[in-house]
């Protein structure tokens, strides 16, 4: 769960790699490192860090001519798995004349580790990564050059990995692969190439990128670049994608963090995902673009979903909604959980990952595990040319733009529309469909058709509901802790808001189905916790109410979420947040998204934490 960057070419590449890792810094972001080689010598120079990247911005003002005139290098940001957050452990390593950068594990480090020491060579970090490099350097001492030094290596080592390697004996060359975890690499039209975690650093340079398979690595030199395979050497010529992402998309347009961007951008996340959905040219209702994906929707009798984090919660959302409008079994898992079940499925049983990052680890892993048991798969990701939209049988891209903040917002709002689109296009399908009232469903599209407009005109700018969140953030200030409830499909949003709030403001808060307070969590209810009562005017209403009362009663202060004219609501709470009226219940969780990420925001902001990149997180969770 590290970034990534690696160049050759004509560039001046100090700030290249320094550009380059701020761009990937939601991937990891306790200690930083670049490596250049200096200019006319046959010598690599680290500068490395721990903490942030401003760490090494600043050490590298302070580097002579040589190494400013660097167009050869790699850089690293990290997020420790073997070791602590420390400079010693900080990457890119160098052993003797090798250097390398690493992202992802080294399994059989220890077994590594032993057969060096017995040769004569021990690390100085406390990292599996190192051990790499000592492999590297025995094979060159044996007379190979540097890339197939590295396959050699690479072919010792287990575990889901990504490496990039340099030598002082090779000056102008970069050699990475990829096994497990992300790598695109892209040619520079001025000459020579880049490599990179994500396609973010290459943008600059050029929108044709590859986007390496599993297996796959690249040769960087200023002729350009040489892709083969590690297993044997060979060369292959893997196709190019040509992205439509804009560089600047990547910067925060004004907004002080791209996560409160990223909450306003969210009406154009659900007209783009809607856009890519669904077959614009017909009228009829949800219209399912046609590609492999869609077919394997449309034939399913059964949806498993496996997700993670945010994207579980989208996931019980989309099971609510698909059960309701087309009556077809829909199960959500943990990735984690189910990935080390012995799951029994049903024949015609599909099971799709949901995942904005497309490279979580766990839910990566149940799709390969189902793919060789023979069970149909799919995946939704916000990411072309992700490990999950390779590895998935068939794929549905939300059109969410690139989610910089570590939180997801328009990421999660963008698989609500997927997801409300599976229920409606399933609605008309399969041998269920007969009982189902197409004008419902007809229906459905129309208000989700509109739904853009409406969460617009509810977020509005920075004077709407943003405000109004803002002070009822500052009010709850001295909160002990916070419950969030809710039912039916407040209840994923109920998960969802104290999710958010843990993750930016790091306090005590807990999701909650209303239901299920007075069999546990209500003892937890005293003065001083803040219960926030998600009870729009829909079937489970009244319900929620009277869970509401219970914990009032119990000294809780509550801040309730419910429709405009709900006065009884008003009356009993102590804050207040109204939602837009929209004409059909199961789109109010789009209303929901926006006011509990608010209130997680603003809460965090007087916090003071780091909004956009939380403590001990990462944007995507390569590790399990
Ligand atoms: O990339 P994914 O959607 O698979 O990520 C899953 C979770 O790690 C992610 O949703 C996480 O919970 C977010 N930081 C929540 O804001």
């Amino acid at each position: 769960m590290c970034g990534i960057v690696g160049y050759v070419g004509k560039r001046p590449v100090v700030d290249l790699l320094l550009k380059g890792l701020g761009q990937l810094e939601y991937r990891g972001y306790d200690s930083t490192g670049i490596a250049v080689e200096r200019s006319g010598e046959k010598k690599i120079e680290i500068l490395k860090s721990e903490g942030k990247l401003e760490n090494v911005a600043r050490l590298a003002k302070e580097l002579d001519q040589a190494a400013k005139g660097a167009t050869c290098g790699m850089g690293h940001t990290r997020w420790a798995t073997h070791g602590k957050p420390t400079t010693q452990n900080a990457h890119p390593h160098r052993t003797g004349h090798v250097v390398l950068v690493h992202n992802g594990i080294i399994e059989n480090y220890a077994e590594i580790k032993r057969e060096m020491a017995s040769k004569g060579y021990h690390p100085v970090s406390e990292t599996d990564s190192e051990l790499f490099g000592f492999l590297v350097l025995e094979e060159m001492k044996a007379g190979k050059k540097l890339r197939p030094a590295v396959t050699a290596s690479f072919r010792r080592i287990t575990g889901s990995c990504s490496v990039v390697v340099m030598s002082d004996l090779e000056p102008g060359t970069v050699v990475g692969i990829r096994n497990g975890t992300p790598m695109v690499a892209a040619t520079d039209p001025k000459g020579g190439g880049i490599l990179a975690s994500d396609a973010q650093p290459l943008l600059d340079l050029t929108k044709d990128v590859i986007f390496l398979e599993d297996g796959v690595g690249v040769e960087i030199t200023e002729a350009g670049l040489k892709f083969f395979e590690f297993a044997n050497d060979a060369e292959v010529r893997p196709a190019t994608t040509h992205l439509d992402w804009n560089a600047e998309n990547m910067e925060k347009g004004g907004y002080p963090t791209f996560m409160r961007k990223e909450i306003f951008e969210q009406p154009t996340a659900i007209v783009d995902t809607l856009n890519a959905t669904l077959d614009r040219a017909k009228t009829e209702a949800f219209p399912l673009a046609k590609h492999r994906a869609s077919d394997l929707l449309l034939a399913a009798e059964e949806i498993v979903f496996v997700a993670c984090g945010t994207s579980w919660h989208a996931a019980l959302l989309g099971k609510y909604w698909i059960e309701k409008y087309a009556r077809i079994p829909v199960a959500v898992e943990l990735a984690s959980e189910f990935r080390y079940r012995d799951p029994v499925l049903k024949p015609k049983t599909l099971v799709i990952g949901i995942t904005q990052s497309g490279e979580t680890a766990d839910t990566l892993a149940v799709l390969k595990d189902m793919k060789k048991r023979g069970v149909p798969t799919a995946a939704i990701t916000n990411v072309r040319g992700s490990s999950i939209s390779r590895e998935a049988d068939g794929t549905f891209f939300t059109a969410a733009g690139p989610e910089v903040g570590v939180a997801s917002t328009k990421a999660f709002m963008a698989q609500l529309v997927t997801l409300l689109c599976f229920a409606g296009a399933r609605s008309k399908v399969g041998p269920q469909a007969a009982g189902i009232d197409p004008k419902v469903s007809k229906k459905l599209f129309e208000h989700t058709l509109a739904l853009p407009h409406a969460i617009q005109t509810f977020l509005g700018d920075e004077q709407g509901l943003a405000k109004q969140v803002k002070a009822i953030a500052k009010a709850l200030d001295d909160a002990k802790g916070f419950f969030f409830i809710g039912r039916g499909y407040s209840f994923p949003m109920a998960l969802e808001g104290a999710l958010k709030l843990k993750e930016l403001a790091y306090v005590y808060a807990e999701g909650y189905a209303a239901g299920e307070l007075k069999h546990g969590p209500i003892a937890m209810i005293e003065e001083g916790m803040v219960v926030v009562v998600l009870a729009p005017k829909d079937s489970w209403r009244d319900k929620t109410v009277s869970n509401l009362e219970e914990v009032k009663a119990r000294g809780a202060k509550i801040v309730s979420v419910g429709e405009a004219g709900d006065t009884h609501l008003r009356s009993l709470s102590d804050h207040w947040i109204p939602l837009p009226h929209l004409e059909d219940e199961a789109l109010l969780p789009f209303a929901m998204a926006p006011v509990v990420q608010l209130l997680s925001y603003e809460i965090a902001l007087l916090k003071g934490t780091n909004i956009d990149k939380p403590r001990n997180l990462a944007k995507s969770v390569t590790v399990e």
